[in-house]
């Protein structure tokens, strides 16, 4: 994998010289490079920030040094005619990274990272590159950091470690920490009975001791339910839905379904709900509007514990019938980034007779998250949609 990272401090990458990453650099794993941003600037001072136009505390990195910089990067392609980087810029605004974060990335043959300082970039910056390759806000957690140099730190070891090769013990990958939605069991070592110095013998659970594989197996699988109930109770209700669409009670919509679906609709595109220009009706659509729709497509609704957690419909273009229509393809903002859009994407396809021939969904044009699926599915723009700011994509069948 090829790693490029531009920083004002090129110094704080240095700890990715050490360990387990490092030895990924030496081995030639991860080709890492590191970019000092002042050196795309021209003046004696080597200044990248000034002052904010409209005022306000801080500084503003400039977007000329940022130009030049990932102009740098995406130049040194080395010949290759590869995709251009996935580039990550680093932000307390940006979407949460996690371990599903950490996997889908570490399929990526190239990254790069803009490490943000002061207030951040001039926002012109994320509109030139996001003409060049994927730009992606990525946020540690629900904290301010003075920049993303940490953050890179963070990411590059997560993502660095899940390539084939790094850790030597493929099956310790298996058995962490949020693999599988669960927090890791507690670990144990020789001697089984310790002193502590305070006059409590502190032993090593019993189970542990004897060679009762099965009897281990369930004890640490125990273990991990009560930790993450305790540390982590957000997390179990992922975890009893991680199992993918095959987990979840799968039923074609009926009316009684319609309320809950009108709610779903506003959850997943929240943010244009406000609006009055929305690309789409969906999000303001009432219970009767969904219920009259149902006689026109082919509704489907997944429930887990039987809570809606995700709908897709489909029918054949009523003006083009070798055309098999998806839309509204919907996961509950919770349990988004874990593969179950993609899933409700291949059921919608399979469902599809076999004389259809093309695959169409439509979507809002500035929908990037939604746009990066259906791309990586297959799908390409063919056009503008019917809804102002809307485009429509297809796919072969
Ligand atoms: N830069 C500043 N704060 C950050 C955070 N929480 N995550 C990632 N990058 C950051």
């Amino acid at each position: 994998m090829r790693i490029d990272a531009v920083t004002i401090f090129p110094g704080y990458l240095a700890a990715l010289d050490l360990s387990l990453i490092g030895r990924a650099r030496r081995e030639g794993i991860i080709d890492l490079r590191v970019h000092d941003l002042r050196d795309f600037t021209h003046d004696r001072h080597r200044t990248v920030d000034d002052t904010p136009y409209g005022g306000g505390a801080g500084m503003v990195m400039k977007a000329q040094p940022w130009r030049e910089a990932l102009t740098h990067v995406l130049d040194s392609d080395d010949g290759r005619s590869g995709p251009a980087p996935v580039l990550l810029v680093p932000g307390p605004g940006g979407e949460r990274f996690t371990q599903a974060s950490a996997r889908e990335l570490a399929k990526a043959p190239w990254l790069a990272f803009a490490c943000g300082r002061y207030e951040g970039i001039d926002e012109r910056v994320y509109e030139w590159a996001t003409e060049r390759m994927e730009v992606r806000v990525v946020s540690l957690g629900d904290y301010v950091l003075n920049g993303g140099e940490v953050a890179v730190l963070a990411m590059v070891e997560a993502i660095g470690r899940l390539l084939p090769g790094v850790v030597g013990n493929a099956e310790s990958l298996v058995e962490e920490s949020h693999e599988g939605g669960l927090l890791e069991y507690p670990i144990y070592t020789k001697p089984a009975t310790w002193d502590g110095g305070d006059g409590v013998e502190r032993v090593v659970p019993e189970v542990l001791l004897g060679g009762n594989h099965a009897a281990i197996a369930d004890w640490r699988h125990q273990q991990r339910l009560e930790r993450t109930a305790a540390r982590r109770p957000d997390l179990l209700h992922d975890a009893a839905t991680t199992g993918g669409l095959a987990d979840l009670d799968h039923a074609v919509a009926t009316p009684a379904d319609a309320a809950e679906l009108a709610v779903l609709q506003k959850a997943c595109w929240i943010e244009m709900v406000a609006p009055v220009e929305n690309w789409w009706g969906a999000p303001a659509e009432d219970a009767d509007t969904v219920a009259a729709d149902l006689e026109h497509w082919s509704t489907h609704v997944f429930r887990s514990g039987g809570r809606l957690v995700g709908s897709v419909r489909v029918r054949r273009d009523p003006t083009e019938p070798r055309t098999w229509q998806i839309g509204r393809l919907m996961v509950v903002p919770d349990l988004q980034g874990r593969g179950l859009g993609r899933e409700l994407l291949a059921l919608a396809e399979s469902l599809a007779p076999p004389d259809v021939d093309t695959y169409w969904l439509n979507t809002g044009a500035d929908q990037q998250r939604l746009l990066r699926i259906y791309r990586k599915a297959g799908y390409r723009i063919s056009g503008e949609g019917e809804g102002p700011g809307t485009v429509d994509l297809t796919r072969r069948a």
